[in-house]
């Protein structure tokens, strides 16, 4: 199973893979493990608001599972990449 990572401005994909071991994740924490780099100046605390993706989702705030419930085709859009 794959997870694509789209940056807006530069339409350039990454493809990252996932297992059912990894469904339980904090999306941000699974990201970071993937060698994703996704902005956070509060580590996860749900406070600056930088590791938004998808315009207004916070990955800190949802696991994966959570996210491929809200984005079944599991694109995710950042604002950089
Ligand atoms: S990492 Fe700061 S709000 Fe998510």
């Amino acid at each position: 199973m794959q997870i694509e990572i789209k940056g807006k401005a530069s339409g350039r994909s990454e493809f990252i893979s996932y297992d059912d071991l990894d469904l339980t994740e904090v999306l941000l924490t699974f990201l970071r493990k993937k060698g994703i780099t996704i902005a956070s100046s509060c580590d996860g605390e749900g406070v600056c608001k930088k590791c938004v993706i998808q315009n207004d989702w916070l990955t800190c705030e949802m696991t994966l599972k959570e996210f491929l419930q809200r984005q079944p085709n599991g694109q995710i859009t950042v604002g950089y990449l």
